[in-house]
């Protein structure tokens, strides 16, 4: 294949829809054969079409550029304008002196930019008492339609409609942000839906994080106890004039048949009550009222951010059992968060009541103990017709099991269908190998993603909870940029997270804010959770080069971080305030949540930590005044760590797992003390027999910690523990998703109390990214972010003989594949165009070649090693003679 340009994206996305972006950035892929193949220089040309995808005239023409960006090219034309469309083309030269063909035409187009552009008015219904109003409006159709748009939003959930049809696979919209600052509006092509003649317009309202249950409290209507729909239409004609319509005067309102819904407790649905034919034109709607025109500002609207939530993927039932009790439940196999489709034939007025689950009790019966008061029960009442096939519309459940409380009829499984539901972001990691409870594992972790990264991400799914805790976030954000492209999904959740910092620099615990949760940390932020607003930004630009978010998010950044200095001790030791800790540790003293390690010892190590990543973002910035600043901070942050918490001969203060762990890898200890402390860690692991106490902290850290002291064969001792407490002991209790406690099961098959016991929470999960790059070998390289030079270097045990590791980064496939066999090492790597990586190859002097830089390519070598190199597990300690086996 010849030079060529493919995957044309404009920021981040195929041909969006609806970007208020004043200067998008511009992505292409390059094919070609040959190795090594790298871009020379690149050209873009900009022209503005017309709505109806005709090409215009030529708006901009980049000229040859002399660069090797093929990533986040910005625009770089006359100032765009709303409502717009544009295409646009790339031409690429590569070092050997070839051109690629102009790719084909992607486009983009513009939203409506500026809050001043929205002419309608939001409207409500009269009747606040209605759970879920629906709203409508005909309107009349002249001429011929060259094009038509629809911009939508809500205050709580939307399904708009136009001539009775959806206009969009989107779901949960318009998304959930920091509702009292910044709420989105969707942007949708509407004119396949409309017709000349007759017209309507129709919204289904529902409470969704808006006006629903949110919080463990309890609590309802924490935004707002008014539902409100704006939507402004704008229809081209093709005589050239323009109209627009929308929300305002002239719309009625009435009841339909979703009679409750609620995020956390689900929906309750009556046929019956569904006036036949109201969203579409022809409705008798005298008997409605008229909806309220309210005074909310449009200022609040903003663009959509993040790709959609949609239907991802479905799964049939695997069995449909019974239980001791007696319950008929239906296993679908898998824990997921999502709904149920169903199907049901049966007389007018009879009902379908399905109640979710994510576990069976140790009896095998239906248990619910763990959502606390979330009810996730769904209720249909039958209109009596035919077949009737329903869906929830503005609740979703956690679940695997379904108890059938209700049903006309025999249970025939065919009839349900679970649908996965979560913000459809590209997955771009692949793993596995030849140890199948890792490989459990690694599904383990992309399901619990799936599952709470529904639009922003959350602790958990099912109970009544699901918030943007920023510790869980934090942790996991590293291992989610593996699984899939996370960028803008990470973008517009800190884009929250920025409106919700605090004069003070604090930021939430919870992202978007949540009253209850804010009054617990008014002014303060609790340390590795508050941290998120350092760690993630960086993350995210690690991961994709992304620049742009790092220099948006980069005030906050330091706000963060100068919030903590104002907090500590002389500056340096964060003794003060409230945190979580190493939340969940099993070191935790009987009652508490939180682990065993002090702390200030916890707070002053992340403090440490935040301040060194913040002196990187700033040189990477270019702020060197800051970045000398900060990294100056850092050192006397460490000092200070280091008289408080380690005695002159190099011994820390706190015996616990995580205190060596935060104090080893944040750096915090000096040259001379580190293979003590090392050693201590590596005794303390093997005292306890390799087996791990750590939290929701400590324990993201503690294989990478491992790998960075040279003891990776502990850190693959714990990665493939089997016994209680470890990542495989959940595996082997049969886990689909990842736990919220080491001890959610029991090995005596007890669970951990009800009050919190998520049998789908990602924190445990980081473990994922030390996957990738260890075992898979697949390693970001900091100072070239988005994989533009990276490295391969793959490791392993005895007990594992293959892996095979893909990550679909932003310039293209990479691959690391490789299999031991007797004492012959083959390994398969791919590097995509216009990158390089750096090859390390496992086991040097034993027949390996020489490391080595490489280009794109597709490359295998295999050689034959000194197999008494491939490290062993280290063993349990003997017994002692006062210990007998367990
Ligand atoms: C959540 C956690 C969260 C924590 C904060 C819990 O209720 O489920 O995941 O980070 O509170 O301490």
């Amino acid at each position: 294949m010849k030079l060529q340009t493919s995957d044309l994206k404009c920021e981040y996305r195929t041909n969006p829809l609806g970007l208020d972006c004043e200067k998008p950035r511009f992505f292409w892929k390059i094919q070609s054969e040959t190795p090594g193949c790298y871009q020379q220089s690149y050209r873009i040309r900009v022209y503005s079409d017309d709505l109806s995808g005709s090409s215009g005239e030529l708006l901009w023409d980049s000229e040859e550029v002399e660069s090797d960006d093929s990533i986040h090219v910005p625009y770089g034309g006359p100032a765009l304008t709303p409502r717009s469309r544009y295409s646009w083309e790339v031409q690429i030269k590569d070092r050997d002196g070839n051109t690629s063909p102009w790719s084909g035409r992607s486009w983009w187009e513009t939203g409506l930019m500026e809050t001043g552009n929205w002419e309608t008015r939001w409207i409500s219904s009269p009747d606040k008492s209605i759970d879920s109003p629906c709203l409508r409006k005909d309107f009349h159709i002249r001429k011929e339609l060259a094009s038509a748009r629809l911009y939508v939003s809500s205050r709580g959930l939307y399904r708009m409609m136009v001539n009775g049809e959806q206009v969009s696979e989107d779901l949960f919209t318009p998304g959930w942000t920091e509702y009292r600052s910044r709420i989105q509006y969707q942007s949708y092509d509407v004119g396949a839906l409309l017709v000349k003649g007759e017209n309507t317009l129709a919204s289904m309202l529902g409470n969704g994080w808006f006006r629903g249950s949110l919080g463990f409290a309890g609590n309802g209507a924490v935004y707002g106890d008014t539902l409100e729909l704006i939507c402004q239409l704008h229809l081209r004609y093709s005589d050239g004039t323009e109209e627009v319509l929308g929300t305002g005067d002239g719309w009625t309102c009435g009841e339909g048949g979703v009679r409750y819904s609620d995020l956390y407790h689900g929906e309750i649905y009556d046929s019956l009550m569904e006036a036949e034919g109201w969203s579409r034109p022809g409705f008798d709607d005298s008997s409605w009222s008229p909806a309220v025109v309210t005074d909310t500002p449009c200022t609040i609207l903003t663009a959509q951010e993040s790709e959609g939530v949609r239907r991802i993927e479905e799964l049939p039932v695997l069995e449909v059992l019974t239980s001791p009790q007696g319950e008929t439940i239906l296993d679908f196999g898998q824990n997921l968060v999502g709904w149920v489709r169903f199907s049901a034939t049966g007389n007018r007025g009879e009902k379908v009541r399905l109640s979710h689950a994510e576990i069976l009790d140790s009896e095998g019966n239906f248990y619910t103990g763990n959502l606390r008061s979330a009810r996730q029960l769904i209720e249909y009442t039958l209109g009596g017709e035919d077949t009737e096939i329903y869906e929830p519309c503005f609740s979703f459940q956690g679940f695997r099991y379904v108890r059938i409380d209700e049903y006309p009829g025999s249970v025939d499984p065919e009839n349900f269908k679970a649908v996965v539901l979560h913000t459809d972001m590209e997955e771009t990691g692949e793993f596995s190998c030849s140890h199948p409870l890792v490989n459990q594992l690694q599904h383990n972790i992309l399901w619990g993603q799936k599952g709470n990264f529904l639009d922003v991400p959350t602790d958990c799914p099912q109970r009544d909870e699901r918030l943007g805790w920023t510790g869980d976030a934090q942790v996991f954000a590293g291992t989610a940029c593996y699984n899939m492209n996370t960028a803008l999904f990470f973008t517009k959740w800190l884009n929250d997270l920025k409106t919700s910092q605090r004069p003070n620099g604090s930021v939430p615990a919870v992202v978007p804010t949540m009253p209850e949760t804010d009054m617990m940390m008014p002014e303060d932020s609790g340390a590795g959770w508050g941290d998120a607003a350092v760690i993630v930004p960086w993350s995210i630009y690690q991961a994709y080069g992304d620049r742009r978010l790092l220099e948006d998010q980069y005030p906050v950044m330091k706000g963060y971080v100068d919030y903590i200095r104002s907090r500590a001790e002389d500056g340096l030791l964060w003794n003060s305030g409230e945190h979580f800790g190493d939340w969940l540790a099993l070191d935790a003293k009987p009652g508490s949540y939180k682990g065993a390690t002090p702390d200030d010892l916890v707070a002053t190590a992340y403090y440490a930590h935040s301040a060194a990543v913040l002196s990187k973002a700033a040189s990477v910035l270019g702020k060197s005044d800051d970045a000398s600043e900060y990294s100056e901070l850092n050192s006397r942050i460490k000092k200070a760590f280091q008289d408080e918490y380690l005695t002159p001969r190099g011994r820390i203060s706190s015996e616990t797992q995580t205190a060596h762990i935060m104090a080893l890898i944040f750096d915090l200890v000096p040259g001379e003390h580190r293979s003590r402390i090392t050693e201590s860690l590596i005794s303390n692991l093997y005292e306890n027999k390799w087996h791990l106490s750590t939290g929701f902290l400590g324990t993201p850290l503690l294989c990478p910690v491992l790998s960075m002291v040279g003891r990776e064969d502990a850190a693959f001792r714990l990665l493939l523990q089997e016994e209680y407490p470890s990542w495989l002991y959940q595996v082997k209790k049969g886990a689909t998703t990842i736990w919220e406690h080491w001890d959610g099961i029991k090995p005596d098959g007890s669970m951990w109390s009800d009050d919190m016991n998520s049998f789908n929470h990602y924190a445990y999960g980081a473990i994922g990214e030390w996957i990738y790059r260890n075992l898979g070998g697949i390693r970001q390289n900091e100072e070239n972010p988005g994989y533009k030079h990276f490295t391969l270097n793959p490791s392993t045990v005895r007990e594992i003989t293959s892996a095979s590791a893909a990550l679909n980064t932003l310039y293209g496939e990479i691959r690391s594949e490789w299999s031991l066999e007797g004492d012959n090492f083959s390994w398969t790597v791919v590097i995509p165009p216009n990158t390089t990586a750096d090859l390390v190859f496992p086991w040097p002097g034993s027949g390996a070649p020489e490391n080595r830089t490489l280009g794109s390519g597709s490359y295998r070598f295999s050689y034959s090693i000194d197999g008494s190199m491939i490290p062993e597990l280290p063993s349990n300690p003997p017994l002692k003679p006062w210990e007998h086996e367990d």
